[in-house]
Order: C-alpha cells, then sequence, then structure tokens
C-alpha cells in the first residue's frame, strides 16, 4: 500500500512568532514530490502568526503538546479548544522530551491523544528508547510498551489519524542517526505490533515517521526503508534551506 512521506519540522522551543512567521513563508514555498506532505510544529505563542501565513495552503499546522483536559484551572496550560480555534490540525503527543523531561506517562499521554481525537486533531504519538534501553535489548519491547499505553482505547477507525514517530532518545539532537537498517528493523516490528493490536490493513495504513538528527545528507537513504514513511525534525527543521532539501528528499 502506498503511504505519503509526511515531512515534519519540530521547531521545539526555538524561533520568536516574527522569525517563526519568517520560517513559515519559506515552508510554504518548498517544493514537495507527490506524495510528500509538509507540517510544521511551532511553539504555542507562535502558532497564530504561523497560522495566518498558512491558511489555505498545504503545510500542515501542528502544535507541540497539549493539555490533557479541556479547560479549566490548569494555570500554564494549553486546551485543544484553544488549538482548534487557531486551526491546528494536528498534535505532537509524548514526545522524549516531555517523557524524560517533564515526566510524562503513556496514561498521561493516551489520556491527551484521545482528548485529541474526541476533538478532530490528528496525533503525532512519539516513541521510543533510550541508549540504555537499547543496549539491553529492548528497544522493541520499549516501543510496543509505548504504543499499547499511548494507543489505550483508540479503535481502529480513529487509527486513521494517527501518526506514529519512532524517534530513538540516543538519536534526537546529538548528530547520532540510526543506521537505516536499524531504524527499518524497529519501524517493521512497530507495524506488526499495531497489526497484532488492529489489523493488518490498519497497519499497512500507518504512517510511521523516523525522527533523531534527520539531515539532508541521510534523509534519502532513511525514506527508502520500506516502512519508514517520513521524518519528525528537529534542528534542521530550523533552517529553511536544510528543510527544503528534506521535503524535496526525492527529487
Ligand atoms: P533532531 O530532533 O532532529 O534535532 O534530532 C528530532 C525531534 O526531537 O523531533
Amino acid at each position: 500500500m502506498a503511504r505519503d512521506y509526511l515531512m515534519a519540522g519540530n521547531w521545539k522551543m526555538n524561533k520568536t512568532p516574527s522569525e517563526a512567521k519568517a520560517l513559515a513563508e519559506a515552508v510554504k514555498a518548498m517544493p514537495k514530490g507527490e506524495g510528500t506532505r509538509k507540517m510544521v510544529a511551532p511553539s504555542f505563542v507562535c502558532i497564530p502568526a504561523v497560522a495566518e501565513v498558512l491558511a489555505g495552503s498545504d503545510v500542515e499546522l501542528a502544535a507541540q503538546n497539549m493539555s490533557s483536559v479541556e479547560d479549566g484551572a490548569h494555570t500554564g496550560e494549553t486546551s485543544v479548544l484553544m488549538l482548534k480555534e487557531l486551526g491546528v490540525s494536528s498534535v505532537i503527543l509524548g514526545h522524549s522530551e516531555r517523557r524524560h523531561i517533564y515526566g510524562e506517562s503513556d496514561e498521561f499521554i493516551n489520556a491527551k491523544a484521545k482528548l485529541a481525537l474526541q476533538h478532530g486533531l490528528d496525533v503525532v504519538l512519539c516513541i521510543g528508547e533510550t541508549l540504555e534501553e537499547r543496549e539491553a535489548g529492548k528497544a522493541n519491547d520499549v516501543c510496543f510498551a509505548q504504543l499499547e499505553g499511548g494507543l489505550a482505547g483508540i479503535d481502529a477507525a480513529q487509527m486513521a489519524k494517527i501518526v506514529i514517530a519512532y524517534e530513538p532518545v540516543w538519536a534526537i539532537g546529538t548528530g547520532k542517526t540510526a543506521t537505516p537498517a536499524d531504524a527499518q528493523a524497529v519501524h517493521e516490528a512497530c507495524r506488526g505490533k499495531i497489526a497484532e493490536l488492529y489489523s493488518q490493513s490498519v497497519a499497512d495504513a500507518v504512517i510511521i515517521q523516523y525522527g533523531g538528527s534527520v539531515k539532508p545528507g541521510n534523509v534519502a537513504e532513511l525514506m527508502s526503508q520500506k516502512d519508514i514513511d517520513g521524518a519528525l525534525v528537529g534542528g534542521a527543521s530550523l533552517d529553511a534551506e536544510s528543510f527544503a532539501s528534506i521535503v524535496a528528499f526525492d527529487k
């Protein structure tokens, strides 16, 4: 089954609103191949400026996180209702920085995922093992547990709104990339796990992105792997020229 390539820029806590606006203009103008989707995830405060630039364009707008509840007394949190009103269509959940710096559990991430789906947002669910877990031979098991936990209570029909991002923690922002073969092995195993949890057709349709030091020089080889369907890009998405070559990896 032909799956699209989803190339997403996770800007993390970088770019002020005016800088984000300029980068969004550049992303909007970036040529992409047939079957490639472009997405950007600015910080919350940059979303209004970026949404204005991207309105009516082919660039999808994502948030990097959201609250697990709809509204109320939650100082410092951002609601799905606010994101929707600004034109956000997806939300990244369970990023390793959320898991490891802010202690987010699978259960908490799952509550957010269900709330996002309930409000019609797509979800990019991040999973991935630490170096210690990889060295202990537990990479697949860690990813399986994060899939099971993050997807609990989400049904097969809702899986059409879910993207998985496999991001080995040891490869994020470190310049170390999983070899295409190592990444492919985990992607294939995770697709197998999704087939077991749902069905083969759900597994065949789900986009599984790779993330962790993706750059212009390694993107094509990663994308040539059978089960790698795009990239979640941090550092290299902050520079328009390098993100443009990532988006146009097949040119
Ligand atoms: P990186 O980040 O490309 O800077 O490694 C990827 C991510 O954390 O999504």
